[in-house]
């Protein structure tokens, strides 16, 4: 029987879209961007992924680590500031989950540009970030949200497997909108 390291390590579940896009992507190098305590990483890593999981939180680094050592896991985890856009590795998933909107606005477009870079031919990108538009001003005051359709465009020429805007409910009732996108880089 498989144990599920997430719970032993009070860690929550995948992210969702992380889940669904491990339907579709075979155990393969794996990049976290914006991993925090691992919850993405530990569950890519048990599949079988060869993960890489970059933070700027030397804490959450830390404790993945010794998750990690425990589990005697090889997962590699670093202490990385996205906003750098200098990737040094290339891979075939990068996923970063819920973590764009904390990038510099001034840096976005040369982070997506260096994971477009860094991706092999083929190979997948997953991003889920907070939007902001007329319809539905975001009401978390993130350092960066994405425009509509800004997401798309960004990925011109690669196969969208799955791009969506949806709009969510906040526990307080709020309207926050999310942009979802699967994509493949053409091989
Ligand atoms: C909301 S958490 C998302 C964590 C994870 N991706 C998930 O799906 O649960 C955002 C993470 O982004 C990290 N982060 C924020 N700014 C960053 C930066 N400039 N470089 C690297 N990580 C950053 C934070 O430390 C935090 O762990």
């Amino acid at each position: 029987m498989i144990v599920d390291l997430n719970s032993r390590y009070g860690l929550n579940p995948a992210h969702s879209e992380v889940v669904e896009a491990c339907k579709i992507i075979e155990p393969c190098d794996t990049l976290d961007m914006g991993c925090s305590n691992g919850r993405n990483a530990v569950y890519l890593g048990q599949l079988g992924f060869s993960v890489t999981a970059i933070d700027a939180n030397p804490g959450a680094i830390d404790m993945l680590q010794s998750i990690i050592v425990e589990e005697g896991m090889s997962i590699k985890a670093q202490v990385y500031d996205i906003n750098n856009a200098s990737l040094g590795e290339d891979y075939d998933f990068i996923a970063c989950t819920v973590t764009l909107m904390f990038i510099d606005p001034a840096r976005v477009d040369a982070v997506i540009a260096d994971m477009h870079k860094r991706t092999l031919a083929g190979g997948y990108n997953l991003i889920v970030c907070a939007m902001s538009t007329d319809e539905n001003p975001c009401p978390v005051r993130f350092p960066f949200t994405l425009k509509a359709g800004q997401l798309r465009e960004a990925y011109e020429g690669w196969e969208l497997i799955k791009y969506n805007e949806d709009v969510g409910t906040m526990h307080n009732g709020a309207k926050l909108q999310f942009a979802t996108l699967l994509a493949r880089k053409p091989g």
